[in-house]
């Protein structure tokens, strides 16, 4: 019997064809949302799993579906995945670093400039039909990106990616706070300097978060960290929700406690927060960080490898290219 997998989201057709010589395959050409219900019933019975950030894997999912061996998961982030629990069950679990980092950094740095800039506020303005008299001095001024000082929370491949854009392309200072500081190479490569989250709360004029989800950063950035920033500052997440308190950070931009926030990511998404959904410094995009064809299509590539790889077939039979508990490997 060829064993069966699921594919949770829709995917480009012609790298899913890729799954087809080996398993039967159940797919979700529409797109639909699936209930957690739906989910379990659709995994049974099935031995792997190309998932998204959009289906919670858990100890009683997993306890539902004895037969899974792996979950793909299409994403560098995998806080969807109780990864504890499936290394527990002899599951692999991989996702997608690397493929995605360039691109990431590209739209983070964007949206943090056009946060800076007020980009998307001034759209609005020109929509609405409201530029009816020649540009004033104070006309959407926002704040320089170049020369000005950029924070990083998180310094992982897509921190340095952003890092390196910001120092090289424009002669931003960069300051930097992570779970570990850098090797010095590293650092010299665009100027970073490793500081404490005080510190780099209070110097950034442009911070950027990059940093996993998980419990330790679960509120990284509430009411007490916003409130030691500048009130000329911008804050930009394309980390994940439920990093950012959205209920402070909302309060905060009606405040002026800071100046703008540019946020690809929230908590509970695709709900918003209704206090951010307001707000003309908020600027607000739907988690497409990696969102370019290319970039889409090397993940859904990586993610296809690593499933065959992980139910013993293709090329890299038992050896896929990109674990997140490779000791699950070792055991088997
Ligand atoms: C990632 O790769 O983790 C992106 O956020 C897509 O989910």
């Amino acid at each position: 019997m060829r064993p069966s997998v699921l594919a949770t989201r829709a995917t480009f057709p012609d790298i899913a064809d890729r799954l087809h010589p080996y398993f039967d395959v159940e797919d979700n050409p529409h797109d639909t949302i699936w209930s957690p219900a739906e989910l379990r019933q659709r995994l049974q019975g099935k031995h792997g799993v190309m998932s998204t950030g959009s289906e919670r894997i858990d100890a009683a999912l997993l306890d539902a579906c004895p037969q899974l061996k792996a979950v793909c998961n299409v994403g560098v982030g995998y806080n969807n995945v109780d990864v504890a629990a499936c290394t527990a069950r002899g599951v692999l679990v991989t996702n997608t670093p690397d493929v995605l980092t360039e691109t990431t950094a590209d739209y983070g740095f964007a949206l943090m400039m056009a946060t800076a800039r007020r980009i998307a506020e001034s759209q609005d303005f020109v929509r609405r039909g409201e530029w009816n008299k020649p540009g004033i001095h104070d006309m959407f001024v926002g704040g320089d990106v170049h020369g000005a000082t950029l924070g990083i929370l998180g310094m992982g491949r897509i921190g340095r990616a952003i890092a390196r854009r910001g120092a090289l392309g424009f002669g931003m200072r960069v300051i930097y706070h992570n779970r570990s500081q850098l090797p010095a190479e590293a650092e010299a490569e665009f100027g970073a300097r490793y500081v404490d989250k005080a510190t780099l709360l209070k110097e950034a004029d442009h911070l950027v978060l990059v940093l996993p989800y998980s419990p330790q950063s679960h509120h990284a950035i509430g009411a007490a960290e916003l409130a030691q920033m500048k009130p000329s500052a911008t804050l930009t997440n394309i980390a994940r929700g439920g990093i950012v308190d959205d209920a402070a950070l909302a309060e905060a931009l009606r405040a002026g406690t800071i100046a703008a926030a540019g946020l690809d990511v929230f908590e509970g998404e695709p709900a918003i927060h209704p206090g951010l959904l307001g707000l003309p410094n908020a600027l607000l995009t739907p988690h497409i960080g990696s969102a370019s064809v290319q970039t889409r299509r090397a993940m859904a590539a990586l993610t296809i490898d690593n499933l065959i790889a992980a139910l013993g077939f293709g090329p890299q039979a038992g050896k896929p290219p990109t674990p997140v508990n490779p000791e699950v490997l070792a055991a088997r």
